[in-house]
């Protein structure tokens, strides 16, 4: 009796011992990191009325949290949402919370669906000077597809915004000062781009189910494809705008939202993830605010002197994006992957996309700058 009973203790023991493991190596990781990790700092307040902003993916996360500062800099917000309800509940809250402010347009715009964002594109006759494509999906690491056939963070995180770009480029050259923002991410490192299975099986790798990260996913699969897309495309695009619309791509911040929530945790390791490394990791600086965590895309979203350079890529892991001893437009500007870089890689994805979304007026019909 008593034999069976330490055996037991000494399987939980060991159960216990197993699954703390990646979360004490991975805590020292992040303590390490933390340190090289510089402090955001204070944003500038840009005085935003009479500047329109459309931002995806304002439900939640990050895209919310930018929406409330621009409301609180008085910006009238544009708001496209595939769930409708969430959209009053934003639109009710800001009403009531920024009377000062323009009250956010709200319309449907589904990113799965092709069709809901050329629906949303003819629907919505308003002006846009700052174009936000925000959100995103993390997938589950299965190849699933849309209604459109693609796999579903290749349409969803890029190449509906590349559609939204193209149908609403004539609105954003009306602008006196046009800008394109894609949220990327860090994880656009680990990104893989087959031209050949896009062409041919509408998914940028069709080898990403085996780049599944334990616990994180898709973090290191199709997701990650999907925002090496958006750096990408943000540099093609660079070379085809016109001198009043700039495109940057960013890293925002590694924060806890809507996102990571749909990586497949067990119910023990999201306990643990939840109780042991969210506080971990808050602590020692690794995961930001939800006050600090969308300073940068609303920097890049706003700032005067961002309008002055173009297909930058910008990071808080970088030297400070505020007063960080250079002009103000070289703050935050981080390096991207070889891959990101790669200048053949770029045109083939941009023309592939051209093809695979049937455009060949527009932005599909300019040839690049040199
Ligand atoms: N959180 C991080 O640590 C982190 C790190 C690096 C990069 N990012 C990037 O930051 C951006 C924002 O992510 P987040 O962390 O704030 O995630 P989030 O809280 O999950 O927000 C994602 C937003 O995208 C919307 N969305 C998802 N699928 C959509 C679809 N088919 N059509 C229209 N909207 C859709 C969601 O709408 P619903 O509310 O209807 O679901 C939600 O509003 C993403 O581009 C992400 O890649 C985040």
């Amino acid at each position: 009796m008593a034999k069976q009973a330490s055996n037991r203790i000494a399987k939980i023991k060991a159960l216990f011992g197993f699954m703390c493991v990646p979360y004490l190596v991975a805590a020292i990781a992040v303590g390490w990191q933390a340190l090289a990790t510089p402090a955001v700092g204070e944003l500038e307040e840009v005085d935003m009325r009479g500047k329109t902003v459309l931002i995806t993916g304002a439900t939640s996360g990050l895209g919310l949290w930018q929406a409330e500062v621009l409301a609180r800099w008085n910006a009238s917000l544009v708001l496209p949402v595939r769930d409708l309800k969430k959209g009053q509940a934003v639109l009710d809250r800001f009403t009531q919370e920024f009377p000062q402010a323009p009250a956010p347009v709200i319309m449907e715009m589904d990113l799965a669906s092709l069709q809901s964002v050329r629906d949303f594109a003819e629907q919505y006759a308003g002006p846009v000077d700052v174009l936000v494509h925000n959100a995103a999906v993390l997938g589950t690491g299965e190849l699933l597809r849309t209604e459109d056939g693609f796999e579903e963070c290749l349409q969803v995180n890029y190449l509906s915004s590349f559609l939204l770009t193209h149908l609403l480029l004539p609105r954003l050259q009306q602008s006196a000062a046009g800008r394109i923002v894609h949220v990327s991410a860090k994880a656009h490192e680990w990104g893989n781009i087959s031209m050949q299975d896009l062409r041919s099986r509408k998914v940028l790798d069709l080898d990403f189910p085996k780049r599944r990260l334990r616990m994180m996913g898709n973090l290191g699969g199709s997701y990650a494809d999907s925002k090496l897309a958006q750096v990408l495309f943000s540099n093609a695009l660079a070379r085809r705008l016109p001198p009043n619309v700039v495109t940057h791509a960013l890293h925002p911040a590694i924060v806890p939202t809507g996102l990571l929530r749909q990586a497949d945790f067990s119910a023990v390791q999201k306990f643990l993830h939840d109780n042991m490394m969210q506080p971990v990791m808050r602590l020692v600086g690794f995961t930001q605010s939800e006050e600090d965590a969308p300073k940068t895309q609303i920097h890049v979203s706003t700032h005067p002197a961002i309008q002055d350079v173009t297909g930058r890529y910008y990071s808080p892991l970088s030297p400070p994006l505020v007063h960080c001893g250079q002009k103000a437009e070289y703050c935050g500007i981080s390096s991207i992957s070889e891959a990101a870089a790669d200048r053949f890689l770029q045109e083939a994805l941009f023309e592939t996309s051209c093809e695979l979304l049937d455009l060949n007026n527009g932005l599909c019909a300019e040839s690049p700058d040199s």
